[in-house]
């Protein structure tokens, strides 16, 4: 599936607050941790110190569940793809404070990353946590999660890569399963086979401060 440059994007573009602690990170540690995407494929064993399988991370916000994985799984390597640039800094500080080297890091729209830069059968497991629920109904076409990128996700994960998905809107979590449903890409797993224990996250926090329950949905790629 292609997608072209009109599509809806899942995002709205803000240049955000950063810290002096940010932005520094981001200066003194982009080159090293972050990747430059273009309209080349990437060579994902090339970007990473380790040739182990990768994990793509949607959408990691500021990073901290990402970091906390990778101390968690070094036998994995961690691709996390987010157009926030404060965030990007609130990682890469993070990521060289612990020396981690499974981590790398793109600043763009994922569905414009797996169009133009991955290979198909790149992925051992996505990560979705927490996605923008765009609550209204009005708002729903710009939810992340619609048939056409869950073709693509297929595309780019192995056989049997898994796709884990978490979210605290109880509508957009219906959402989610009739559409992967749907889809006809994936089968539904009562647990993670890999990642053994999925760490909090910023907007999980936010989510149950409102008293939001939180649905955990793991899936896996259907052979045929
Ligand atoms: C609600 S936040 C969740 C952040 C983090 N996963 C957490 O749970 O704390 C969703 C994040 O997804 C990012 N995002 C939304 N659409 C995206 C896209 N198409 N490509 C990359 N990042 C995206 C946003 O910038 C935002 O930081």
């Amino acid at each position: 599936m292609q997608q072209t440059s009109s599509f809806i994007r899942s995002f709205v573009r803000r240049e955000g607050r950063f810290t002096k602690a940010q932005r520094e990170a981001l200066q003194l540690h982009w080159a090293h941790y972050g990747i430059e995407p273009g309209q080349e494929e990437l060579n994902l064993d090339k970007l990473f110190i380790k040739k182990q399988p990768v994990v793509l991370d949607i959408g990691f916000g500021n990073g901290e569940a990402l970091i906390a994985l990778a101390k968690q799984h070094p036998e994995l390597n961690f691709l996390g793809v987010e157009v926030y640039q404060p965030g990007i800094g609130n990682l890469l500080r993070n990521t060289f404070a612990a020396k981690l080297e499974n981590i790398r890091v793109i600043n763009t729209d994922v569905v414009e990353l797996l169009n133009n830069s991955i290979a198909t059968n790149s992925f051992a497991a996505v990560l979705i946590w927490f996605a923008d629920p765009w609550p209204k109904k009005r708002h729903h076409k710009r939810r992340l999660i619609q048939v056409p990128f869950l073709q693509l996700l297929a595309e780019k994960l192995v056989v049997k890569g898994e796709l884990n998905i978490a979210t605290d809107w109880q509508n957009y979590a219906e959402h989610i399963q009739e559409t992967v449903k749907q889809s006809g890409l994936f089968e539904e797993l009562p647990s993670s086979t890999f990642i053994q224990q999925r760490p909090q996250t910023k907007f999980e926090r936010r989510g149950e401060k409102l008293g939001h329950k939180v649905s955990d949905q793991v899936y896996i790629k259907k052979t045929n």
